[in-house]
């Protein structure tokens, strides 16, 4: 007899079809709303874009587009602006190495171990490039890929591959105009376009042609060319590719690298073979509420903005939490406070997973370099590090990301929750290993309370390991 034939049963069938029924209504109602608002920004169009003065196919200096578009520009400019950060975010650059001394020892012996900020507005693109502790005479001219809109000019005139293959330093000095207009439109249509190769190879790779992706799509897309995980093909060509061959998910990264045997350093502590994750942000969106609602990186990002009856796309690009007015409430009818708590409660909820993910790496790092220590061959040790890899390729690939979980906390939830559990695996498979070998106790934790302890814990082993 199926449970619904009682009258009780009846009668909480009915009440689940109300609050169902009563629930699609206002859920449609939301859909609707927040479609017609989607519909109306794709529907326009840059045909009613009027041009002053026509603009070189080149031209990278933003000021010069002012002209024409002064509110674009103005806005474009703000960028520069540093405002009091945001909970986990916002453009008062953050220390990422004090704030959380565990990442000195997950990145030892990499550069971001030694020099880890957190972005800041487009404008100091140049500046803060050239400013990190991560650049030396080795560094490839691939890392001014995405800081400038110099590059597709000097891609056009060399050559792409020619571009990567020179040093970063021999540009320093050329490349003058910051991240702007030439990077996202077309200057004499002003439409949206890519500009930077790797994004169109990564499509095409899959099978797509994304100069063929629709208006709507590409208020996202001109994002991608940056804010996406990608790697330097060797340390020949540096050619700059995408991780995407496999599909855009953590899993399918890590399956990425474990087929084509990528690694961009070797852990001193624990011998590990790594890589590191590039903030994934296209990729973590794409797999958000948002994204399958075809709310695009603009709609948040670059709301429209009112000035004198003019409504223009405000180009001021940074957390929408500044103004939450233009960037959420257009669609959602919660209070400001209401907005905050709910970003900064999901955030929390990401902060506390990446430290139980990061806990068990640190110890699984300690753990083998334990073993190490007590005589355990590279081939008993193969096992764990690889479980170890794994588990840094998924937590990073969260943690690099920005918007600390908000853009797909489901997502961002269970790549952590396997992370950890790699982790932990990684570290009762070196367990076993130490007990053979007579340990009776767990490996010492080293005292990771502050950037300089951390730091003074893994120097002896990235010494040692540059000694070999
Ligand atoms: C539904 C709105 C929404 C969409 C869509 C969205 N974001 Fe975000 N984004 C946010 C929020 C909220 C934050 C968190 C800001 C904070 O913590 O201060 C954020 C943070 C960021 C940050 C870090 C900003 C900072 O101040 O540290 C970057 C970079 C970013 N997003 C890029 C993107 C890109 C690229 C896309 C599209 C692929 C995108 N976002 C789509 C709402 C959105
Ligand atoms: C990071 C990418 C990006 C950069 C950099 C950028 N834009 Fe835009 N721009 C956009 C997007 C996205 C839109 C919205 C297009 C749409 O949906 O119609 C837009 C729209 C516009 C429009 C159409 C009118 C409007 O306000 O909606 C103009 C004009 C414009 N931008 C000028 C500029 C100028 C001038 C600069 C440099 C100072 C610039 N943009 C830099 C992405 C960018
Ligand atoms: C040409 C490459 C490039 C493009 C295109 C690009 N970005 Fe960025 N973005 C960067 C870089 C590099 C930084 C860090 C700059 C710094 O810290 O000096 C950054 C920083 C940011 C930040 C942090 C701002 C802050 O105040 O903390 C946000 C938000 C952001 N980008 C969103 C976007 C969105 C949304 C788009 C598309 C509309 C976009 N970006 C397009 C390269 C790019
Ligand atoms: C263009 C419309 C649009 C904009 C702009 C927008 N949202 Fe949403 N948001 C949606 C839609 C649609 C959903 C899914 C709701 C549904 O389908 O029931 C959603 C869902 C959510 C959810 C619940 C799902 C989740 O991922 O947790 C949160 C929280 C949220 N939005 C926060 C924000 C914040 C914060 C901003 C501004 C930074 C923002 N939204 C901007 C349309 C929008």
């Amino acid at each position: 007899m199926s449970e619904s034939a009682s009258p009780q049963g009846r009668k909480g069938a009915l009440l689940g079809w109300i609050v169902l029924i009563g629930s699609a209504v206002v859920f449609a109602g939301i859909g609707l709303l927040a479609g017609s608002i989607i519909e109306r920004r794709a529907e326009r169009n840059v045909s009613r874009v009027q041009m002053l003065q026509p603009i070189g196919d080149w031209e990278t200096d933003n000021s010069k587009w002012a002209v024409n578009f002064p509110r674009e520009y103005n806005s474009w400019e703000a960028t520069k602006q540093v405002q009091d950060a945001t909970k986990y975010g916002g453009s008062e650059v953050k220390d990422y190495l004090a704030n959380d001394p565990r990442l000195v020892v997950l990145f030892a012996g990499f550069g971001f171990g030694r020099d880890y900020k957190s972005p800041r507005g487009h404008y100091h693109s140049i500046t803060d490039v050239t400013g990190t502790e991560r650049v030396s005479d080795k560094t490839p001219a691939t890392c001014w890929t995405c800081k400038s809109p110099m590059v597709p000019k000097l891609m056009h005139d060399k050559g792409v591959a020619e571009f990567y293959k020179g040093k970063f330093k021999h540009l320093e000095g050329v490349m003058k105009d910051p991240i702007g207009c030439l990077d996202c439109h077309d200057p004499r249509t002003m439409a949206l376009r890519i500009s930077r190769p790797a994004l169109k190879e990564a499509f095409a790779r899959r099978g797509r042609d994304i100069t063929k992706a629709s208006h709507h799509e590409m208020r996202s897309l001109v994002c991608a060319q940056c804010h996406v995980s990608y790697y330097f093909k060797d340390t020949e060509t540096n050619y700059l590719v995408f991780p995407w061959d496999d599909g855009l998910q953590a899993d399918d990264f890590d399956r990425y690298y474990e087929r084509t045997k990528f690694v961009e350093w070797v852990h001193p502590v624990s011998g590990t073979p790594m890589t590191k994750m590039r903030h994934p942000d296209y990729e973590v969106w794409l797999q958000g509420t948002h994204a399958f609602r075809g709310v695009s990186c603009a709609d948040c990002h670059m709301p429209y903005k009112s000035e004198g009856g003019v409504k223009y796309t405000d180009h001021q690009i940074r957390s929408p939490l500044y103004n939450i007015a233009n960037s959420c409430q257009v669609c959602h009818r919660w209070s400001e406070q209401e907005v905050k708590s709910r970003v900064t409660s999901i955030q929390d909820k990401n902060r506390e997973l990446l430290d139980i993910a990061e806990d068990a790496m640190v110890k699984a790092h300690v753990a083998l370099g334990d073993a190490r220590k007590l005589g355990a061959t590279d081939e008993e040790l193969a096992l764990p590090r690889n479980l170890l890899r794994r588990s840094h390729t998924h937590w990073d690939y969260i943690a690099a990301s920005n918007g600390m979980g908000f853009h797909a906390p489901q997502e961002s939830a269970r790549v952590l929750a396997k992370a950890a559990n790699l982790a932990h695996e990684s570290r009762i498979a070196t367990e076993r290993i130490r007990a053979k070998y007579g340990a009776r106790t767990e490996a010492p934790m080293p005292d990771l309370s502050s950037k300089a302890k951390a730091a003074e814990y893994v120097k002896p082993f990235i010494e040692a390991a540059k000694k070999k």
